[in-house]
């Protein structure tokens, strides 16, 4: 079933949206632009240089108004919004996989595509409703194309696509963890380039420098599993509800428990870099559950009351470890960060973990003794949603880069333009790990890289 998560505001009166100042565009080209469609090391204008109509136009209104439809299908929530560029959320919809999560106990890609497929055009459909928009009114569509499980991102490109072909939109083409940093200045306006941003996720780990749209230097990333991972494997094994995520699971149950019972290792201790583990961890906390004779097939809710109360103790102990790793990594990055860029202000954290109380009190504290102050966004929009997508394909719309409308005779089964592993920012080579270079093969090159080599291309 859909949910609509939030309707911040409402629309009753849309001025001329960009793209309708813009006109007459260039024709559109009738076969498949290769720009959008397939990947070649020549695409890197993807997310860079498209202009329509002339650029100095396109420069003098830049301020109007732009309304901007976000999807996201990246792993298992299939999510659009309606975002203004003046911030107003006109629409958020958010369908979760949460029952299939339960049953398989995490994330089958097979599985969440035929999900994504069943409900896309729905929830699209109320995002619009929702915003009491038609498609002309939008000024361009974002989708992200990656980093994802490539089955999930599909659904949602060909949705973008297919939309931005039928309503002559342009489509901006969005990296997802640039989007889960990027909502942080839709929801805290004095977020202003550079900050540092700690990324946290199901797949992903990262803490960068945020120099400006679209420059990341990549200060420190997983060398295994990131922490939203370590938390949906411990509440699987405790047998915890994973309905609403594991992670919240956790959080909840962790409440009722001791967190100086059980002395798990904290990561890396001896690595003085930016980098995370959190496979070691995950095995720590699976042998903890095997020797309390814990088993996940009967439910935490009817255990014992002594075999909830070592449960609880593992959530606890579990929490606190995998947080007190954050906390060092992130305040050594703010660190090297402030070397190099004295002028940050803020740390923002965001992704789903990011929605998790203690982890935000925790690097509250952090943060404070550094002397910055942290931004989280709201937990709704932590956790994968449409807004961050829109919010970022307004972000680049707004510097021009976007690409043109796709064909009207775009084939079903073109070989899209999907991105599944796709580093953010470049690395920064002190934070360099050795055990990481064994991961790298059939990566895409950074969002970063792509866009200085677009820019470079640009001045000659
Ligand atoms: O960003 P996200 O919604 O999807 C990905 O891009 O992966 O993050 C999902 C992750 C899951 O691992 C989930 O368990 C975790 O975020 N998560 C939480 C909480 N809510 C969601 N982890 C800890 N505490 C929470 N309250
Ligand atoms: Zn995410």
């Amino acid at each position: 079933m859909v949910t609509i998560i939030s309707s911040l505001s409402c629309l009753t009166h849309l001025p001329k949206p960009l793209y309708t100042l813009l006109k007459p565009f260039k024709p559109r080209p009738q076969k498949p632009n290769f720009y959008s469609l397939i990947f070649s090391p020549k695409s890197l204008s993807t997310l860079s240089a498209h202009k329509y109509g002339d650029p100095l136009s396109y420069k003098q209104t830049t301020n109007h108004d732009l309304v901007i439809l976000g999807i996201e299908t990246s792993c298992d929530d299939t999510a659009a919004a309606v975002v203004r560029s003046n911030g107003d959320i006109l629409s958020q919809v958010v369908s979760s996989q949460g029952d299939l999560l339960a049953k398989y106990g995490g994330v089958s890609p097979k599985m969440a595509e035929e999900a994504h497929s069943q409900v896309i055009d729905q929830v699209v459909q109320e995002a619009l409703d929702k915003a009491k928009l038609i498609e002309s009114d939008l000024s361009a569509v974002a989708v992200t194309i990656g980093p994802g499980l490539s089955l999930c991102l599909r659904v949602g490109v060909q949705k973008a696509r297919k939309l931005a072909a039928s309503y002559s939109l342009p489509i901006v083409n969005v990296h997802h963890m640039e989007a889960h940093a990027l909502v942080a200045r839709l929801t805290e306006r004095e977020v202003q380039f550079p900050f540092i941003a700690l990324l946290i996720s199901g797949g992903h780990n990262i803490l960068i420098l945020a120099r400006e749209l679209g420059q990341y230097l990549q200060l420190g990333t997983t060398i295994d599993d990131a922490i939203g991972e370590a938390y949906d494997k411990t509440a699987k094994w405790l047998g915890l509800e994973l309905r609403r995520s594991g992670g919240l699971a956790i959080e909840e149950l962790a409440r009722k428990g001791d967190a100086g019972s059980i002395k798990f290792k904290v990561p890396m201790k001896h690595h003085k870099d930016c980098n995370f583990s959190y496979a070691g961890l995950k095995t720590q906390v699976r042998l903890a559950i095997e020797s309390k004779n814990i088993d996940a097939e009967t439910p935490s809710s009817s255990a014992s009351i002594e075999d909830q109360s070592s449960r609880a103790d593992i959530a606890a102990s579990f929490q606190r470890v995998a947080v007190l790793h954050l906390e060092e990594k992130c305040g050594r990055a703010i660190e090297w960060a402030l070397e190099m860029e004295p002028s940050i202000k803020h740390l923002v954290v965001s992704g789903g973990v990011a929605s998790n109380q203690y982890v935000r009190d925790r690097l509250d504290q952090v943060a404070k003794k550094k002397g910055l102050q942290l931004v989280c966004p709201p937990p709704s929009l932590c956790t994968d949603n449409g807004v961050m997508v829109a919010w970022t394909g307004i972000e680049h719309f707004r510097n021009g880069r976007f690409d043109p409308p796709p064909p009207l005779n775009e084939l079903e089964d073109a070989r899209l333009d999907l991105r599944p592993r796709w580093p953010l920012g470049e690395e920064y080579a002190r934070g360099k790990s050795e055990a990481r270079s064994l991961r790298t093969a059939r990566m895409h090159p950074s969002l970063t890289s792509m866009i200085q080599a677009s820019q470079r291309q640009e001045q000659t």
